[in-house]
Protein backbone atom coordinates (compact mmCIF):
# COMPACT_ATOMS: atom_id res chain seq x y z
CA UNK A 1 0.00 0.00 0.00
CA UNK A 2 1.39 3.48 -1.05
CA UNK A 3 1.63 5.98 1.84
CA UNK A 4 -0.35 8.15 0.24
CA UNK A 5 -3.18 5.69 0.10
CA UNK A 6 -2.37 4.70 4.36
CA UNK A 7 -2.24 8.16 5.34
CA UNK A 8 -5.89 8.62 3.81
CA UNK A 9 -6.91 5.44 5.65
CA UNK A 10 -5.25 6.72 8.99
CA UNK A 11 -6.95 9.88 8.52
CA UNK A 12 -10.20 8.20 7.79
CA UNK A 13 -10.31 5.94 10.35
CA UNK A 14 -10.22 8.84 12.51
CA UNK A 15 -13.15 10.96 11.13
CA UNK A 16 -15.24 7.57 11.99
CA UNK A 17 -13.85 7.63 15.59
CA UNK A 18 -14.31 10.97 15.99
CA UNK A 19 -18.23 10.86 14.76
CA UNK A 20 -18.76 7.60 17.16
CA UNK A 21 -17.46 9.53 20.25
CA UNK A 22 -19.91 12.39 19.38
CA UNK A 23 -22.55 9.64 19.29
CA UNK A 24 -21.98 8.41 22.43
CA UNK A 25 -20.86 11.46 24.59
CA UNK A 26 -24.79 12.77 23.75
CA UNK A 27 -25.02 16.32 22.13
CA UNK A 28 -25.11 18.99 24.89
CA UNK A 29 -28.79 19.21 24.56
CA UNK A 30 -29.14 15.32 25.43
CA UNK A 31 -31.13 15.24 28.86
CA UNK A 32 -32.28 11.22 29.36
CA UNK A 33 -32.29 10.33 33.03
CA UNK A 34 -32.66 7.70 34.21
CA UNK A 35 -36.20 6.67 36.83
CA UNK A 36 -33.71 7.58 39.57
CA UNK A 37 -32.57 10.53 37.68
CA UNK A 38 -29.03 9.68 36.85
CA UNK A 39 -28.27 10.93 33.34
CA UNK A 40 -27.98 8.07 30.64
CA UNK A 41 -25.71 8.16 27.78
CA UNK A 42 -23.31 10.30 28.74
CA UNK A 43 -19.40 9.53 28.61
CA UNK A 44 -18.22 12.85 28.72
CA UNK A 45 -18.23 15.04 32.35
CA UNK A 46 -21.37 15.58 34.10
CA UNK A 47 -22.69 16.11 37.38
CA UNK A 48 -22.16 13.73 40.21
CA UNK A 49 -25.47 12.10 42.04
CA UNK A 50 -25.69 12.69 45.68
CA UNK A 51 -24.98 9.54 47.65
CA UNK A 52 -28.29 8.38 49.89
CA UNK A 53 -27.87 8.83 53.56
CA UNK A 54 -27.29 5.06 53.98
CA UNK A 55 -26.20 2.09 51.81
CA UNK A 56 -29.40 0.26 50.82
CA UNK A 57 -28.25 -3.27 51.20
CA UNK A 58 -31.65 -5.00 51.83
CA UNK A 59 -32.28 -6.24 55.39
CA UNK A 60 -30.98 -9.47 56.73
CA UNK A 61 -32.34 -12.59 55.86
CA UNK A 62 -33.97 -14.56 58.48
CA UNK A 63 -33.32 -18.40 58.87
CA UNK A 64 -36.95 -19.13 57.40
CA UNK A 65 -36.13 -17.28 54.03
CA UNK A 66 -32.96 -19.34 53.86
CA UNK A 67 -34.86 -22.72 54.44
CA UNK A 68 -35.80 -22.96 50.63
CA UNK A 69 -32.39 -22.31 49.65
CA UNK A 70 -30.33 -24.65 52.10
CA UNK A 71 -30.98 -28.14 50.47
CA UNK A 72 -27.94 -29.45 49.72
CA UNK A 73 -27.65 -32.85 50.49
CA UNK A 74 -24.31 -34.94 51.85
CA UNK A 75 -24.44 -37.82 49.48
CA UNK A 76 -22.06 -40.20 51.17
CA UNK A 77 -24.06 -40.22 54.23
CA UNK A 78 -27.63 -38.57 53.32
CA UNK A 79 -26.93 -35.76 56.02
CA UNK A 80 -29.91 -33.27 54.45
CA UNK A 81 -32.10 -35.71 53.33
CA UNK A 82 -35.94 -34.51 54.31
CA UNK A 83 -38.51 -36.52 56.21
CA UNK A 84 -41.21 -37.99 53.56
CA UNK A 85 -40.75 -41.18 51.94
CA UNK A 86 -42.24 -43.03 48.77
CA UNK A 87 -42.24 -46.48 47.30
CA UNK A 88 -41.68 -47.72 43.90
CA UNK A 89 -44.66 -48.07 43.20
CA UNK A 90 -46.09 -44.24 43.98
CA UNK A 91 -42.86 -43.51 41.68
CA UNK A 92 -44.12 -45.11 38.74
CA UNK A 93 -47.42 -43.14 38.92
CA UNK A 94 -45.72 -39.98 39.59
CA UNK A 95 -43.01 -40.69 36.71
CA UNK A 96 -46.08 -41.51 33.64
CA UNK A 97 -47.60 -38.50 34.95
CA UNK A 98 -44.32 -36.01 35.59
CA UNK A 99 -41.50 -37.68 33.63
CA UNK A 100 -42.35 -39.69 30.86
CA UNK A 101 -42.63 -36.93 28.40
CA UNK A 102 -39.42 -35.70 28.13
CA UNK A 103 -37.81 -39.01 29.32
CA UNK A 104 -39.26 -41.91 27.79
CA UNK A 105 -41.48 -44.80 28.96
CA UNK A 106 -39.69 -47.06 31.72
CA UNK A 107 -37.25 -43.89 31.78
CA UNK A 108 -35.00 -45.77 28.63
CA UNK A 109 -34.92 -42.43 26.56
CA UNK A 110 -37.32 -39.92 25.68
CA UNK A 111 -37.78 -37.18 22.93
CA UNK A 112 -35.50 -34.75 25.47
CA UNK A 113 -33.39 -37.43 27.03
CA UNK A 114 -31.54 -40.65 26.82
CA UNK A 115 -31.81 -43.71 28.87
CA UNK A 116 -31.31 -43.15 32.62
CA UNK A 117 -31.62 -47.35 32.79
CA UNK A 118 -28.50 -49.72 32.72
CA UNK A 119 -25.15 -49.20 31.47
CA UNK A 120 -24.05 -50.43 34.66
CA UNK A 121 -20.55 -51.95 34.34
CA UNK A 122 -19.85 -50.52 31.04
CA UNK A 123 -17.50 -48.10 32.10
CA UNK A 124 -14.25 -50.53 31.30
CA UNK A 125 -15.63 -50.66 27.21
CA UNK A 126 -16.76 -48.48 24.38
CA UNK A 127 -19.72 -47.42 24.35
CA UNK A 128 -20.05 -45.93 28.08
CA UNK A 129 -23.16 -45.67 28.99
CA UNK A 130 -24.05 -43.09 31.71
CA UNK A 131 -27.52 -43.51 33.83
CA UNK A 132 -28.52 -42.64 37.23
CA UNK A 133 -27.69 -46.47 37.74
CA UNK A 134 -24.56 -46.80 36.66
CA UNK A 135 -22.79 -43.71 37.10
CA UNK A 136 -23.96 -42.12 40.43
CA UNK A 137 -21.41 -43.34 43.60
CA UNK A 138 -24.58 -42.18 46.08
CA UNK A 139 -28.16 -42.90 46.37
CA UNK A 140 -28.96 -39.68 47.59
CA UNK A 141 -27.53 -38.21 44.19
CA UNK A 142 -30.31 -38.70 42.38
CA UNK A 143 -32.76 -37.66 45.39
CA UNK A 144 -30.54 -34.02 45.15
CA UNK A 145 -30.59 -33.76 41.45
CA UNK A 146 -34.38 -34.79 41.00
CA UNK A 147 -35.86 -32.36 44.36
CA UNK A 148 -33.42 -29.46 42.80
CA UNK A 149 -33.91 -29.57 39.13
CA UNK A 150 -36.87 -31.83 38.10
CA UNK A 151 -39.36 -31.84 35.87
CA UNK A 152 -36.84 -29.39 34.23
CA UNK A 153 -39.91 -27.35 33.14
CA UNK A 154 -41.49 -27.33 36.82
CA UNK A 155 -38.16 -27.73 38.97
CA UNK A 156 -39.00 -27.71 42.56
CA UNK A 157 -42.61 -28.04 42.39
CA UNK A 158 -42.49 -31.78 43.71
CA UNK A 159 -43.07 -32.75 47.51
CA UNK A 160 -39.95 -34.85 49.42
CA UNK A 161 -42.12 -37.68 49.27
CA UNK A 162 -42.87 -37.29 45.45
CA UNK A 163 -38.70 -36.70 44.97
CA UNK A 164 -37.99 -40.28 47.40
CA UNK A 165 -41.02 -41.97 44.93
CA UNK A 166 -40.06 -41.20 41.50
CA UNK A 167 -35.93 -42.02 43.06
CA UNK A 168 -37.16 -45.24 44.38
CA UNK A 169 -38.59 -46.37 40.72
CA UNK A 170 -35.40 -45.06 39.18
CA UNK A 171 -33.54 -47.33 41.34
CA UNK A 172 -36.16 -50.43 40.76
CA UNK A 173 -35.68 -49.70 37.20
CA UNK A 174 -31.95 -49.75 37.54
CA UNK A 175 -31.83 -53.49 39.29
CA UNK A 176 -31.18 -52.05 42.43
CA UNK A 177 -33.62 -51.80 44.48
CA UNK A 178 -36.24 -54.62 45.63
CA UNK A 179 -40.22 -53.64 43.88
CA UNK A 180 -41.30 -53.64 47.39
CA UNK A 181 -39.06 -51.02 48.16
CA UNK A 182 -39.44 -47.80 49.88
CA UNK A 183 -36.96 -45.02 49.92
CA UNK A 184 -36.59 -42.32 53.19
CA UNK A 185 -33.62 -40.91 54.59
CA UNK A 186 -32.29 -43.88 56.25
CA UNK A 187 -33.08 -46.66 53.49
CA UNK A 188 -32.01 -44.11 50.39
CA UNK A 189 -27.90 -43.61 51.72
CA UNK A 190 -28.20 -47.37 52.26
CA UNK A 191 -28.77 -48.68 48.54
CA UNK A 192 -25.58 -50.30 47.08
CA UNK A 193 -24.39 -48.26 44.14
CA UNK A 194 -22.79 -50.11 41.62
CA UNK A 195 -20.20 -47.19 40.83
CA UNK A 196 -19.69 -46.78 44.22
CA UNK A 197 -15.93 -46.98 44.15
CA UNK A 198 -15.42 -45.87 40.49
CA UNK A 199 -14.21 -42.35 41.25
CA UNK A 200 -10.63 -41.78 41.72
CA UNK A 201 -9.30 -39.06 44.03
CA UNK A 202 -6.93 -36.43 42.55
CA UNK A 203 -3.67 -37.04 43.93
CA UNK A 204 -2.05 -34.85 41.67
CA UNK A 205 0.49 -32.58 43.48
CA UNK A 206 -1.04 -29.29 42.31
CA UNK A 207 -3.84 -30.43 44.33
CA UNK A 208 -2.02 -29.93 47.15
CA UNK A 209 -0.78 -26.63 46.16
CA UNK A 210 -1.11 -23.47 49.14
CA UNK A 211 -2.99 -21.15 47.78
CA UNK A 212 -0.97 -17.90 46.96
CA UNK A 213 -2.65 -14.23 47.12
CA UNK A 214 0.27 -12.13 46.77
CA UNK A 215 3.73 -11.95 44.95
CA UNK A 216 3.33 -15.61 43.89
CA UNK A 217 6.22 -17.34 42.62
C1 LIG B 1 -39.19 -30.89 30.11
C2 LIG B 1 -38.37 -32.08 30.03
C3 LIG B 1 -38.07 -32.86 31.27
C4 LIG B 1 -38.95 -33.32 32.21
C5 LIG B 1 -40.47 -33.14 32.26
C6 LIG B 1 -38.17 -34.06 33.16
N1 LIG B 1 -36.85 -34.05 32.81
FE1 LIG B 1 -35.34 -34.95 33.80
N2 LIG B 1 -34.00 -34.20 32.48
C7 LIG B 1 -34.33 -33.42 31.39
C8 LIG B 1 -33.09 -33.03 30.74
C9 LIG B 1 -32.99 -32.15 29.49
C10 LIG B 1 -32.04 -33.58 31.49
C11 LIG B 1 -30.55 -33.43 31.25
C12 LIG B 1 -30.11 -32.18 31.97
C13 LIG B 1 -28.63 -31.92 31.87
O1 LIG B 1 -27.86 -32.81 31.47
O2 LIG B 1 -28.22 -30.81 32.24
C14 LIG B 1 -32.65 -34.33 32.55
C15 LIG B 1 -31.92 -35.05 33.48
C16 LIG B 1 -32.48 -35.83 34.47
C17 LIG B 1 -31.73 -36.68 35.37
C18 LIG B 1 -30.22 -36.87 35.37
C19 LIG B 1 -29.91 -38.05 34.50
C20 LIG B 1 -28.47 -38.48 34.52
O3 LIG B 1 -28.10 -39.27 33.62
O4 LIG B 1 -27.70 -38.09 35.43
C21 LIG B 1 -32.64 -37.27 36.20
C22 LIG B 1 -32.33 -38.26 37.30
C23 LIG B 1 -33.94 -36.80 35.81
N3 LIG B 1 -33.81 -35.93 34.76
C24 LIG B 1 -35.11 -37.17 36.42
C25 LIG B 1 -36.36 -36.65 36.10
C26 LIG B 1 -37.56 -36.98 36.81
C27 LIG B 1 -37.65 -37.94 37.98
C28 LIG B 1 -38.57 -36.27 36.22
C29 LIG B 1 -40.01 -36.21 36.63
C30 LIG B 1 -40.29 -35.86 37.98
C31 LIG B 1 -37.98 -35.52 35.12
N4 LIG B 1 -36.64 -35.78 35.08
C32 LIG B 1 -38.70 -34.70 34.26
C33 LIG B 1 -35.58 -33.07 30.96
C34 LIG B 1 -36.74 -33.32 31.66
Amino acid sequence: MSLAKRKLLLALTGIFLLSNCANIGGGPGMSAKSASGIPLGKSGPHEVQPLPDKPRFGHPVSEGDLAGWNIDIRTPDGLGLPAGRGSVAEGRQIYVAKCAACHGADAKGGPVYGTMVGGIGSFKGSPRVLTPGSMYPYAPILFDYIRRSMPMDRPQTMSANEVYAVSAYLLNLNGLIPADAVMDAQSMPRVQMPNRDGFLLDDRPDTQAVRCMTRCK
